[in-house]
C-alpha cells in the first residue's frame, strides 16, 4: 500500500493484493492470541466454534468489506458516506467508518505492547538464556519482564517507532514484497515447532485438547470470544479490509482471494496451537495462563531442541515481522483519516497518530504491573477484575469489531441491490445464491445471537 490517497493507484497484481491482506491478517492474533484464548476457553469446543465463525461470518464479511471498498474507491469513512448517498441510504452508515478508525486506534495501542514482548524475546533467544531452562525459570523470566514497566515501555516504544517509520515513509509496499518470503518462512518454522512438539510426551494430549471437543466447556462467553477472535484475526470490522479493497482492481476474484487469505490465516493459527499445547502438557503448564502463554512455552522448546537458539531467534524475528505488517495496517487508516480531517501532512499526521497510540499503550504497559489491580469498570460485575488492557481487548474484539462488521454485511446484503452485488462477485449462480443467503441471514443472525448469548446470558 505505497503512495496512495490521491493518485489512488491499484494493486499491481492479485498476488500483491493477497500478500497485503495476509500481512494484515496474519499477526499476533494467530500466534499469540489464538493459543491463549483456546487455553482460557477450555480447548477444542472453542476451536470448532471459531472455525464455524470464520467460515460463516468471517468469510462473507471479508468479502463484503472488499466489495464495498472497491465500489467506494476511498477511505472507509468516505466510502461509506458516498455509497450511502448514491444509494440514498441513511448517513448513519458513515459511522461504520468512524467506528473503524477508533477501533484501530484502541487495538494498536495494546498490540504494540505485545509486539514489544516479541522484540524482547528475540533478544532473549539470541542471548542463549533459553538453553535448558526449566518450566519454572521460563515462568519467572516472563513474570520478571511483566514486573518491569521500564523495559516494557522501552520495547513498546521501539515497536511503535518501527511502525511509524514505515507508515510515514509510505514504504509498506516494500514490506509486502518481503512478506512473500517471510510469511512462508514463518509457516515453515511453525512446522518445525510442531515436529518438535510431536517428539514430546504431551503431543497426543495437546492435539486432543485442540481438536477433540468437550462440549461442557461451551457457554455464551466462549462463543462470543470465538466470534470476536474470528473478526480480530481476519482484521475485520475496522474498515481496514475495506481500505484495501479500494485498491483492488476489477478483475480480481473477491471470493477466491478471500478464501485464500482465510485459509492461510487459519492454518497459521492452528499450527501455532499444535506447537504450543503439546509443550503445555509435556511440562505440566497451565493452559489457561493467559496472554503470556506462548512466552512461557516456546522458550522451553527452543531450549531443548537441536539448533534451538537459531530457531528461536528466527521464530521471534518472524513473529515481530508478522506483528509489524499488521500494526502498519492498523496505523494506516488512522493516519489517512487525520490527514484528511486536519491540515497535517503525512509526516505530521503519522507523528500525531503514532504519539496518541503510544500514549494509550502506556496504560496497557502499566496494566501488567503498577495498575494490575486497577479495574476501571470494576463496579459492573461483568467487568470485575479487568485491567485497562483487558478492557481494550474486550471492547474492541467483542463489541466494536462485530458491530462494525455486522453493519458492513447488512449494508451489502440488504441495502445494496442484488444485481450490483452480483456483478462485483462474478460467481456462478449457485455459489452466489448460497453466498447471498449466508450474507443476508446466517452471518447477521449469527453475530446477533452470539451477542445476546455472550453479553446477557
Ligand atoms: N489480524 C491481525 C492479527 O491477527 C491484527 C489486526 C491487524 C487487526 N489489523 C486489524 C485486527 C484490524 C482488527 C482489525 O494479528
Amino acid at each position: 500500500m505505497s503512495q496512495k490517497s490521491h493518485s489512488h493507484a491499484q494493486w499491481s497484481s492479485r498476488l500483491a493484493f493477497t500478500l497485503a491482506a495476509v500481512g494484515s491478517a496474519v499477526g499476533l492474533g494467530n500466534i499469540w492470541k489464538f493459543p491463549y484464548m483456546v487455553g482460557q476457553s477450555g480447548g477444542a469446543a472453542f476451536v470448532l466454534v471459531y472455525l464455524v465463525c470464520i467460515a460463516l461470518i468471517g468469510l462473507p464479511i471479508l468479502m463484503s468489506e472488499w466489495l464495498l471498498g472497491r465500489l467506494g474507491q476511498k477511505n472507509p469513512i468516505a466510502t461509506m458516506s458516498e455509497i450511502s448517498r448514491r444509494l440514498k441510504r441513511s448517513k448513519a452508515w458513515t459511522l461504520v467508518g468512524v467506528g473503524g478508525v477508533l477501533g484501530a486506534y484502541l487495538i494498536l495501542s495494546f498490540y504494540s505492547v505485545i509486539g514489544g514482548w516479541a522484540l524482547i524475546y528475540t533478544g532473549y533467544s539470541a542471548s542463549g538464556i533459553f538453553t535448558d531452562l526449566t518450566s519454572d525459570s521460563v515462568g519467572n523470566l516472563f513474570s520478571g519482564l511483566l514486573a518491569s514497566p521500564g523495559t516494557l515501555l522501552l520495547w513498546h516504544s521501539v515497536f511503535m517507532i518501527l511502525t511509524i517509520a514505515v507508515v510515514m515513509g509510505g514504504v509498506a509496499g516494500g514490506l509486502e514484497r518481503a512478506a512473500k518470503t517471510l510469511m512462508p518462512a514463518l509457516g515453515i518454522l511453525l512446522v518445525v515447532l510442531v515436529i518438535y512438539a510431536a517428539t514430546t510426551p504431551g503431543f497426543a494430549a495437546g492435539v486432543n485438547y485442540l481438536f477433540n471437543p468437550d462440549w461442557s466447556k461451551l457457554n455464551g462467553e466462549v462463543v462470543l470470544a470465538a466470534m470476536g477472535h474470528a473478526f480480530f484475526t481476519l482484521s475485520l470490522g475496522m474498515g481496514i479490509m475495506m481500505a484495501y479493497g479500494s485498491y483492488l482492481s476489477d478483475d480480481v476474484n473477491i471470493g477466491r482471494t478471500a478464501l485464500t487469505v482465510v485459509v492461510m490465516d487459519t492454518v497459521i493459527a492452528l499450527l501455532a496451537g499444535m506447537a504450543i499445547f503439546p509443550i503445555v502438557f509435556s511440562n505440566g503448564l497451565d493452559a489457561a495462563s493467559g496472554p503470556g502463554l506462548i512466552f512461557q512455552t516456546l522458550p522451553l522448546a527452543f531450549g531443548h531442541m537441536t539448533g534451538g537458539s537459531v530457531f528461536g531467534v528466527l521464530f521471534f524475528l518472524l513473529l515481530v515481522f508478522a506483528a509489524w505488517t499488521s500494526a502498519i495496517s492498523l496505523l494506516e487508516p488512522i493516519v489517512e483519516w487525520l490527514e484528511e480531517r486536519s491540515s497535517l501532512n503525512r509526516v505530521g499526521a503519522t507523528l500525531v497518530a503514532g504519539l496518541a497510540v503510544w500514549l494509550l499503550g502506556v496504560a496497557s504497559v502499566l496494566s501488567f504491573n503498577l495498575w494490575s489491580g486497577v479495574a476501571p469498570l470494576g463496579i459492573f460485575a461483568h467487568f470485575a477484575g479487568m485491567t485497562v488492557f483487558d478492557l481494550l481487548d474486550y471492547v474492541t474484539s467483542k463489541v466494536m469489531l462485530p458491530l462494525t462488521g455486522l453493519a458492513a454485511v447488512i449494508f451489502v446484503a440488504w441495502k445494496m441491490g442484488r444485481d450490483e452485488v452480483r456483478s462485483q462477485l462474478n460467481m456462478s449462480d449457485g455459489a452466489f445464491s448460497l453466498w447471498h443467503f449466508i450474507a443476508r441471514f446466517i452471518a447477521p443472525l449469527g453475530v446477533l445471537a452470539v451477542f445476546v448469548s455472550g453479553l446477557w446470558i
